[in-house]
């Protein structure tokens, strides 16, 4: 059995529904503050907080007999947010994964899937961003999961915990099946943002800069689909459980392509024009700590887990993230 702690929110959800369509056996850990009841999609759920140590070392015990793999992905994720409350970050975030580690740790369970992020690199030095280079995170956010990355390396060497460490880039995108999509309030992605512009649940986007070194001044990100994101935790819960993995690995995600803000604004324009909607964008100052470019170096996923991203294409991401909107915005 596989225990998704954080199967309620964006990615963890879609990653419960996929594993289950392959036959796992998923459970649910959630407390439910930002993630959503109706995106566990009938698997067993278990209401529990990760800081509640006595609740999550009562249910380990419970049930380590049956736990394989446990993959987390329960974290608090907004930079902005981190940079004003850290206490939050750091509690949540490093704090909650080390109850979740050592209730594993006292009950044999030995397999982990983390979620990891781009934002533990800090400024590029050179791109795309590969596994070798530096990590040297910006902000509270980025440092909250750097450290369980060096946690998870001494916890490997100590107690034997096996851990595999993805690093999203900028996930996005929707079940292709748009049972499920991203859903965050407050929302602050770039994509869900333009989209409910496209759809009328806000009236305008906003685009945070258009004055960096890019070829035409708008920040470069590499989006990545959040099918494809299952595609590397499926990857990474199999290389665990036949015991291929042992120690602590760390792969990074993206499909190695920027796109700009504005690319992003024009090919969404595109297909929302099929449903004769339109895109109001309003021109804004840059936001702090946001990097000019971030891509992705996927080459040791590819190599290593086999991962072979599936929706590549902004467009098709694009498409499934604009059914998804569609469907929320009743349209
Ligand atoms: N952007 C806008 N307008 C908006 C929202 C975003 O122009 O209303 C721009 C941002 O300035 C940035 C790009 O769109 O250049 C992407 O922004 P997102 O907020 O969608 O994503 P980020 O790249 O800031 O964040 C992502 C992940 C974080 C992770 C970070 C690593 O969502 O979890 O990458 O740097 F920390």
């Amino acid at each position: 059995m596989v225990i998704v702690i954080g199967g309620a929110g964006y990615v963890g959800s879609h990653v419960c529904k996929y594993l289950g369509r392959a036959g796992v056996r998923v459970e649910v850990i959630d407390n439910l503050s930002t993630g959503n009841r109706s995106s566990v999609l009938g698997k067993r759920l278990h209401v529990i907080d990760i800081l509640n140590r006595r609740d999550l070392d009562s249910f380990f015990k419970e049930n380590a007999a049956d736990i394989d793999v446990v993959m987390h992905f329960a974290a608090k994720s907004l930079v902005s947010e981190s940079i004003d409350d850290p206490a939050v970050y750091y509690r949540n975030n490093v704090d909650g994964v080390l109850n979740v580690l050592d209730a594993m740790h006292k009950n044999n369970i030995n397999n982990f899937v983390f979620s990891s992020t781009a934002a533990t690199f800090g400024e590029p030095e050179y791109l795309p961003i590969d596994e070798n280079h530096s990590q040297k995170p910006i902000n509270p956010y980025g440092r909250s999961k750097l450290m369980v990355e060096e946690v998870l390396k001494d916890y490997s060497s100590a107690y034997g915990i096996n851990s595999v460490s993805l690093r999203y880039f900028n996930a996005c995108g929707a079940d292709p099946e748009n049972e499920i999509g991203e859903m965050h309030d407050p929302e602050t992605h770039l994509l869900p943002l333009i989209l409910q512009a496209a759809s009328g649940r806000r009236s305008d986007i906003c685009v945070f800069g258009r004055d960096y070194d890019t070829p035409d001044g708008t920040c470069i990100r590499d989006y990545v689909h959040v099918m494809d994101l299952y595609q590397a935790h499926e990857a990474a819960m199999r290389e665990l459980i036949t015991s291929k993995k042992k120690g602590a690995f760390s792969y990074n995600l993206g499909n190695g392509s920027g796109f700009s803000v504005q690319e992003v604004i024009d090919v969404a324009r595109k297909v929302v024009a099929e449903d004769n909607k339109t895109i109001k964008v309003i021109d804004k100052p840059r936001r702090c700590g946001d990097p000019a470019r971030l891509v992705a170096d996927s080459t040791i996923a590819k190599q290593e887990l086999r991962w072979i991203p599936r929706f590549a294409e902004l467009e098709v991401i694009i498409r499934h993230a604009w059914a998804w909107e569609k469907k929320v915005a009743g349209l």
